[in-house]
């Protein structure tokens, strides 16, 4: 399965974020990821789904939306007005999930669950036969910047290889701390798509650091 990266925009500019989709356009970063944060689930805030669907008309790229938020059941179906392709929520909220994968679902959006480095992967195991992404959590959520937390590939080993022996056809994200000594980590132990956001976001050009990063871990 070839590697797919997903560009973070968190670490671009909120004020002109139409140049940074513009940017990721030209480079070969299959989906485009969007960390809505609502200063509850996490302690960070960032943007809400009118601000995903502004910038839907800027780019055919999948709009791989990450909700860091507590209330999916109230918001939910906003994102998926605001054009996202995939909806990932955390299995640590209290909403029912099985209602949230099928409301997704039945709107014709792909549906993830993500996953923090301190919840066990198994909470997740009941939902791997419904869902098409698992997101491991490979930083605490909440910032871009932070340090891989080297912890974690264990878990996505594990995942990868409940995967393999259900034959389920479920992609694992990673997202945090994604460069390309620890991409090639990842996608050893199993992963498929990479999460990348200051990695790309301090280098001067983000095509070429997009590009680059695609090519030294497919
Ligand atoms: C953290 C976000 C991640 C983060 C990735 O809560 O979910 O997507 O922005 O950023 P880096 O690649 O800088 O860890
Ligand atoms: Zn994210």
């Amino acid at each position: 399965m070839s590697i797919i990266i997903s560009p973070s925009i968190l670490g671009g500019s909120f004020s002109n974020m139409e140049k940074t989709i513009l940017e990721i356009n030209k480079s070969r970063a299959e989906y485009i990821h969007f960390d809505v944060m609502d200063g509850d689930f996490v302690p960070n805030l960032t943007f809400g789904p009118q601000f995903i669907s502004n910038l839907r008309s800027y780019s055919n790229k999948v709009f791989d939306v990450h909700l860091m938020i507590k209330r999916v059941q109230k918001f939910v179906d906003d994102y998926i007005k605001a054009g996202s392709d995939i909806i990932s929520f955390h299995i640590e909220i209290e909403d029912d999930i099985r209602s949230l994968i099928s409301k997704i679902k039945k709107n014709n959006v792909k549906c993830g669950i993500a996953i923090k480095p301190k919840t066990p992967w198994d909470k997740i195991e009941p939902y791997l036969d419904d869902i098409d992404q698992v997101i491991v959590m490979t930083v605490e959520p909440g910032f871009g910047g932070q340090v891989f937390m080297n912890d974690q590939i264990n878990k996505i080993k594990k995942i990868s290889e409940y995967i393999k022996s259900k034959n389920l056809n479920v992609k694992i994200e990673i997202d945090g701390g994604i460069n390309y000594e620890t991409g090639k980590t990842c996608i050893e132990v199993g992963a498929n798509i990479l999460v990348a956001g200051s990695f790309l976001f301090k280098q001067e050009d983000l095509i070429k650091a997009t590009n680059s990063l695609y090519d030294a871990l497919s």
